[in-house]
C-alpha cells in the first residue's frame, strides 16, 4: 500500500514551473537568452516586454517576434516599453549588433501579434496576478518605470535577476562601466534602490560571470553538426557578433551575457557570488559603474547578490541540452571550450 502511495505520486509528480517576464533589448544575445528560456520545461515565459538599449525599441519587438517564430512559439505576447531612457539620451548598441538589431541577418518581419498594452502596464498587472519573476536583459528603464508607476507591483515581484554591471571586471562601454547600466544609469540605480528598501537581493549577473561564457567557433560548428536548423539560425544571428569581437579585442568568438542570466534564474548551482550592497554612479566619467561595498565600508544592507564565479563547460551543457533537446551525456563540448 505505502509503495503503492509512492509510485502514485511519483508518477502525478508534474515539474512546477517558475513564471518569468523576460525584459529585453533583442539584441543577439538577448535572442539566445529568449531561446533558452522558451526550450526551457522548467520555465513558463508570461510574457516578453521589450526596451530600448542594444536596438531601438520598435526594432527590438519585431526582433523578438522573429526569435519567437524561429521557435514557434508566437504564442508568447511581446510588449513595447521605454523608447529612450529616464534621463539620458538614447544610445543604441547597433554598432555591437549589426543594423537589424540581429547580426544583420535580415531575417523578414514577422506581421501582426502586436499588443496595444505597454511593457509597464503588462508588468504591474502580471506580477499582481501571477506569483512571477523577472529576467532583466538590458537597461532596467522598463524597470524604473514600472517601480513609478505601481511601486507596489514592483515590491510583489519574486525576484529580478538582471545582466549588468560588473564587480572586478573592466566595462565594456567605458573603463568601469557595463552596457545595460551605462545606458540607463539614472534607472539602474533607482531600481537598486529600490530592491534594498524592499528588502529583497537584485541578482547581479555582470561581466565578471559573463565574459567567461563565450561561443566559440568549435562550439558553432558543432552545433550546426547537431542540428542544423538551430545550428544555422545561431550563425545567422551570431556572425556579425564574432566580427564585432575580432575587430574589437582580438577574441575569436564572441561573449553571450545574457543566457547566462536564464540560465542562473533555472539553476542556482551555475554561478555562485556573495551578497553586497551595490549603488550605481550615475554622473561623470564613472557613469554606470556598480559600486559593489565587498569590504561593506558603507555599512549599508545588502542590496544585491554579486555573481563571480560560473562553470562554463555546465552552461553550455545546459545550452545546448535545452534548445538542441539533448542530454549532457550525449553531448561532447569540452574540446569545443576556449579556458578562459
Ligand atoms: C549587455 O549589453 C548588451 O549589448 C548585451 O545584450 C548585454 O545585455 C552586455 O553588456
Ligand atoms: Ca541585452
Amino acid at each position: 500500500m505505502y509503495t503503492f502511495g509512492i509510485t502514485r505520486k511519483k508518477k502525478d509528480k508534474k515539474v512546477k514551473k517558475k513564471k518569468v517576464i523576460i525584459d529585453c533589448d533583442p539584441g543577439i544575445d538577448d535572442s539566445l537568452a529568449l531561446m533558452l528560456a522558451l526550450s526551457m520545461e522548467e520555465l513558463e515565459v508570461l510574457g516578453i516586454t521589450v526596451v530600448c538599449g542594444n536596438s531601438p525599441v520598435e526594432m527590438g519587438v519585431g526582433n523578438a517576434k522573429k526569435v519567437l517564430q524561429f521557435m514557434d512559439r508566437l504564442d508568447v505576447p511581446v510588449f513595447a516599453g521605454a523608447a529612450a531612457p529616464l534621463r539620458r539620451e538614447f544610445v543604441n548598441a547597433l554598432d555591437t549588433h549589426g543594423r537589424d538589431g540581429l547580426g544583420e541577418s535580415f531575417l523578414p518581419d514577422v506581421k501582426g501579434y502586436d499588443q496595444e498594452m505597454e511593457a509597464e502596464e503588462f508588468l504591474a498587472r502580471t506580477i499582481k496576478e501571477e506569483s512571477c519573476s523577472v529576467i532583466a536583459l538590458g537597461p532596467l528603464t522598463n524597470l524604473a518605470r514600472l517601480l513609478r508607476k505601481d511601486p507596489e507591483s514592483f515590491g510583489q515581484m519574486e525576484e529580478l535577476v538582471s545582466m549588468g554591471g560588473s564587480f572586478k571586471s573592466h566595462g565594456n562601454c567605458s573603463p568601469v562601466a557595463e552596457y545595460n547600466y551605462w545606458a540607463d544609469p539614472d534607472s539602474a540605480a533607482v531600481v537598486y534602490e529600490a530592491m534594498g528598501k524592499s528588502g529583497k537581493k537584485m541578482v547581479m549577473t555582470g561581466l565578471d560571470v559573463t565574459r567567461k561564457i563565450v561561443l566559440t567557433p568549435d562550439l558553432l560548428e558543432y552545433m550546426k553538426r547537431l542540428d542544423s536548423r538551430t545550428g544555422g539560425f545561431v550563425e545567422r544571428i551570431t556572425r556579425f557578433y564574432f566580427d564585432f569581437h575580432w575587430m574589437q579585442e582580438h577574441l575569436i568568438g564572441c561573449v553571450i551575457n545574457d543566457p547566462l542570466a536564464v540560465a542562473y534564474f533555472a539553476d542556482r548551482s551555475l554561478c555562485s557570488g556573495f551578497e553586497s550592497h551595490v549603488q550605481i554612479e550615475t554622473e561623470g566619467i564613472s557613469k554606470g559603474q556598480t559600486l559593489v561595498d565587498s569590504m561593506n565600508f558603507y555599512g549599508k544592507t545588502p542590496n544585491a547578490l554579486v555573481l563571480t564565479q560560473t562553470d562554463p563547460l555546465r552552461f553550455f551543457q545546459m545550452f545546448y541540452g535545452k534548445i538542441l533537446k539533448r542530454t549532457a551525456e550525449s553531448l561532447d563540448l569540452l574540446p569545443c571550450l576556449v579556458r578562459r
